[in-house]
C-alpha cells in the first residue's frame, strides 16, 4: 500500500509539518504501508491548459506519474481566502480523473481562522467526490495557534485529535488494502 501525503500549498510551512507528523503517525500505526510525500513547493508544475499529459515540464509530468502510482493519499491544504490554494485546485485539474479514482483519501487543513473549519466539507470533498475517490468523512483542522514560535504542532488537545484521526485512518487503509488485494 503505498500512501501518498500531499502539502497542497505554496505558502508558509504549517501544512507540511501537519502533513509530516500525520503521515508519521501513520507509519507507526501501519508499518507495513510505504510513505511518500508530495510538497508542492519542490515543483514547478505548470497551468492545466487541457494538453496530454506528455505535453507538459518534467516536474508537472512526475508529479502526475507519482499520483497514478499511489494507492492512497492524505491531502493536506492551507486555508486560504475560505478555501484552498490554487496550487492545489490546479493539481486536481492536471491530474487524469482516473488516478484519484477508487483511491482511499484522509484530508488534513491548517487555518488561521476558526469560522473556516468547514473549507475541507465545502471546497474539498465536492472535488473528491467528482474525481471518485474515497474518503474518511472526518478530517484534521489545525489552526495557526495550535503550532508554536517554531512551528513545531504543540497544542495537547489537537494532537490527541490527530491521535484518533490516524488511528480511524490507519485501521481503514488497512480494510481498504486487503479488500484491494482480494484476501
Ligand atoms: C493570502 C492568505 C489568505 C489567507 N486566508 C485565510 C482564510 O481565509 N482563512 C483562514 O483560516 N486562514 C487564512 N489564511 C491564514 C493561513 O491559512 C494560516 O496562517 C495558516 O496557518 C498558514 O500556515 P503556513 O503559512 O505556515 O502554511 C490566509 C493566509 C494568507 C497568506
Amino acid at each position: 500500500m503505498k500512501v501518498l501525503g500531499i502539502s497542497g500549498t505554496l505558502v508558509g510551512s504549517k501544512t507540511r509539518i501537519l502533513v509530516e507528523h500525520i503521515l508519521q503517525q501513520l507509519q507507526q500505526q501501519y508499518p507495513e504501508c510505504k510513505i511518500e510525500l508530495l510538497d508542492l513547493k519542490e515543483y514547478k508544475l505548470e497551468l492545466c491548459d487541457g494538453r496530454p499529459t506528455d505535453q507538459y515540464n518534467e516536474d508537472t509530468q512526475k508529479v502526475i506519474l507519482k499520483i497514478e502510482e499511489a494507492d492512497a493519499f492524505l491531502i493536506g491544504t492551507t486555508i486560504l481566502h475560505g478555501s484552498i490554494p490554487s496550487a492545489l485546485k490546479n493539481l486536481f485539474e492536471l491530474v487524469p480523473v482516473s488516478a484519484f479514482t477508487d483511491k482511499f483519501t484522509a484530508f488534513a487543513a491548517n487555518g488561521g481562522n476558526p469560522l473556516h473549519y468547514l473549507a475541507i466539507e465545502n471546497y474539498v470533498k465536492p472535488i473528491a467526490s467528482y474525481l471518485k475517490m474515497l474518503s474518511l468523512p472526518e478530517y484534521v483542522f489545525a489552526l495557526s495557534s495550535d503550532f508554536d514560535g517554531q512551528n513545531r504542532l504543540v497544542k495537547e488537545t489537537k494532537l490527541k485529535e490527530v491521535d484518533q484521526f490516524v488511528e480511524h485512518y490507519a485501521s481503514v487503509l488497512q480494510q481498504f488494502y486487503k479488500i484491494k488485494v482480494g484476501s
